[in-house]
């Protein structure tokens, strides 16, 4: 009766052994491919993943109120309508300009703009979708801080590239508001706290 309750245990020990190390293997193999290169898109930026709630552009359109309407905080006392402020242009935070960058850009274009994010092995992959489809793989993202220097050198003109994207290069039209593209273009031009210094 004992050894017999010996050799079950055994038995299941043994099991168990062999089902950690299964998941054990499995994880290994997972998180080893973990980036999948060749998907449609060289790294998934959905904009579902950037939805929020608060940011307005990416609702549904709505009916407009009357223009001539006010909210009022009691009915029918003209004296006790809310005041809501146009909206104001920002001014330039380089702390929080910087961290817009390093959200929405540092990942291709590396945390100082040289072009040397996580993500640029994988876009300039050989087995990524782009390299097996087209033959050779997309170039590496560029460097930020020489395009202001000597290519994209007119503020507008970056805005609107980073606004429509490229290929690769996410349209952020639809993922930022135009702020905050702004924002993150004066932090790659400014040469005293941003990425030109
Ligand atoms: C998914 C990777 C990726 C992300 C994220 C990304 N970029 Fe890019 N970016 C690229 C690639 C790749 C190119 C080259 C596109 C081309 O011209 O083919 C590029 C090009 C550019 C250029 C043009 C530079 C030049 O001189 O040609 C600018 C400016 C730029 N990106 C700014 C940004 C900004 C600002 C952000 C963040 C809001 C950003 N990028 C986010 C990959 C990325």
């Amino acid at each position: 009766m004992t050894s017999f309750s010996t050799n079950i245990k055994s038995m299941l020990t043994r099991r168990l052994v062999f089902i950690v190390g299964l998941m054990m293997l499995g994880t290994l193999a997972t998180s080893a491919c973990a980036v999948q290169e060749s998907n449609t898109y060289p790294v998934e930026t959905f904009s579902e993943m950037h939805y929020s709630q608060s940011f307005r552009a990416q609702e549904p359109p709505r009916l407009a109120p009357p223009a001539d309407s006010v909210a009022f905080r009691t009915a029918g006392d003209s004296s006790q309508t809310y005041n809501v402020p146009d909206k104001q242009e920002r001014a330039y935070d380089p702390v929080v300009a910087g961290e817009l960058y390093r959200v929405n850009c540092s990942v291709c274009h590396g945390i100082s703009g040289l072009g040397d994010g996580k993500a640029t092995r994988h876009i300039t992959s050989g087995s990524s979708f782009y390299a097996t489809t087209q033959g050779s793989p997309y170039g590496a993202p560029p460097n930020l801080v020489e395009s202001a220097a000597s290519r994209l050198t007119e503020r507008d003109t970056m805005v609107a590239f980073v606004t429509s994207g490229a290929v690769v290069m996410p349209s952020f039209g639809k993922l930022l508001a135009e702020e905050d593209i702004r924002d993150i273009v004066n932090y790659i031009f400014d040469d005293t706290t941003g990425l030109s210094q």
